[in-house]
């Protein structure tokens, strides 16, 4: 075949495509997304049946290694994660640095970064089992430092991880524990976040995965090239939405619950309104993560006695925009974070937290793309071309001739 990319440098020519939207960046043998058919599946197999029959632990083996772990494969990974756990003491001063109210979405790329200062036995990209040992590493400590940057935002004490608990069950421990009380798993809040996280570990080139592809293709190692997609991951218009979906549905409460104004608002295009949790870049058919966890919200809610005012203001304007010519003409259907922020007010935690769920939740699915893009042959480092549209050459004139 002509490699039309190199062809096309070789004569001068570059295809401008803002955002992206219609180039490939590479080849990928990980996630499969059909967005006209609103079909997702990971290495092959269908997100509802994973988010059905699997568990977090075990989609993070299938992304990173490509196939579903044996009994003892699974045994194995789960082990070494349990024993990674713990930060470097040191790396608990950390965050004694920062100021109480500080959001902890920069807390933990932050923190993540700093990994790289502690463990520098794991940096090199090139070595088999050093990116084994940062894999297991991020895995294993990205819930602590989340855990860790919660409770400094409210004042508590930090928690050592327990390592008789599952990930998630340790991860929930260390947030809403307390050091002198006995912890009691919640079956009911730790099955539905292991589903949350299930439903966001993958989703191929999004705007925080091509970050982390970026970022190593210079040869970065993995924990630079992670705390780079946890900063992608903290705009609004990626996974910032979730905490902005519930910022929407409090503005509307405060507004008497007004569902209708809200969305002629919307239609009117004025500035900074958007249905937030609407719309994707690549679905334009109803998000198939967004269709489980409608019905995950309706059981958890229900489940945990929270009879929340905002679900029904959420379901209201669902209903209304899928039958309204502006979201139908522009096929802009709820998407994954349109539901998830009631779930996890529910589950007690605050609002600025929710995207930290989002990067717990697509860690392994960036670790897979790392490593994939890092074995792939035909690695090349991300440099693209631009348009010049500034000034021809012109002279430089002295400050006093200005
Ligand atoms: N509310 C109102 N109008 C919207 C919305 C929305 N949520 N999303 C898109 N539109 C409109 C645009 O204004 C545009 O209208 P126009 O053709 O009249 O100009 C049209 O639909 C196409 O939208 P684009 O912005 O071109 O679509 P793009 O693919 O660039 O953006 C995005 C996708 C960023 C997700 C967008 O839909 C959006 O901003 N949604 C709200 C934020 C959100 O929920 N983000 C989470 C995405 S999922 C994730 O990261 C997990």
């Amino acid at each position: 075949g002509v490699d039309l990319g190199k062809l096309m440098s070789q004569t001068g020519l570059v295809t401008l495509d803002p955002g992206f939207v219609n180039t490939a960046a590479c080849e990928s043998d990980i996630t499969y997304i059909d967005g006209d058919a609103g079909i997702l599946r990971y290495r092959g197999y269908p997100i509802e049946e994973l988010a059905g029959k699997s568990n977090f632990i075990e989609v993070s083996y299938l992304l990173i290694y490509g196939e579903l772990p044996s009994q003892q494969q699974y045994d194995a990974f789960a082990e070494r994660i349990r024993k990674h756990t713990l930060l470097h003491e040191d790396l608990k001063q950390f965050f004694d640095g920062f100021p109480r109210d500080a959001h902890p979405m920069p807390v933990l790329s932050s923190a993540v970064s700093a990994l790289s200062t502690f463990y520098q036995d794991s940096l090199n990209p090139f070595d088999k089992e050093q990116v084994e040992l940062s894999t297991v590493r991020l895995l294993a400590k990205l819930p602590t430092i989340a855990a860790y940057a919660y409770k400094k935002s409210v004042g508590q004490p930090f928690l050592y991880p327990d390592n008789s608990l599952g990930l998630v069950e340790n991860f929930h421990r260390m947030t809403f524990g307390f050091p002198a009380e006995p912890y009691e798993v919640d079956p009911v809040m730790t099955k539905a976040l292991d589903l949350l996280f299930i439903l966001h570990a993958d989703h191929e080139q999004n705007c925080s995965t091509s970050t982390v592809r970026m970022v190593g293709s210079s040869e970065a190692n993995l924990f630079a090239s992670i705390s780079a997609g946890i900063n992608a991951l903290f705009g609004p218009l990626h996974g910032g939405a979730n905490s902005a979906v519930l910022e929407m549905l409090e503005g509307i409460r405060a507004n008497g619950g007004d569902v209708d104004t809200f969305v002629e608002r919307v239609k009117n295009k004025e500035p900074g309104v958007k249905l937030m949790g609407f719309g994707h870049r690549v679905y334009k058919n109803y998000d198939p993560r967004a269709a489980i966890i409608k019905k995950t919200a309706d059981e958890v809610l229900g489940k945990l006695g929270a009879n929340d005012p905002l679900l029904d203001i959420a379901l209201r304007l669902e209903e209304k925009a899928l039958s309204d010519d502006y979201f139908v003409e522009r096929k802009l259907y709820p998407n994954v974070d349109f539901y998830t922020g009631l779930i996890y007010k529910a589950m007690g935690f605050p609002t600025k937290f929710f995207t930290v769920l989002f990067a717990l939740g697509r860690l392994p699915g960036w670790i897979a793309h790392w490593r994939e893009m890092l074995e792939d042959p035909a690695r090349k480092i991300s440099r693209p071309r631009q348009v010049y549209t500034g000034y021809p050459e012109r002279s430089y004139l002295e400050i006093g001739k200005r």
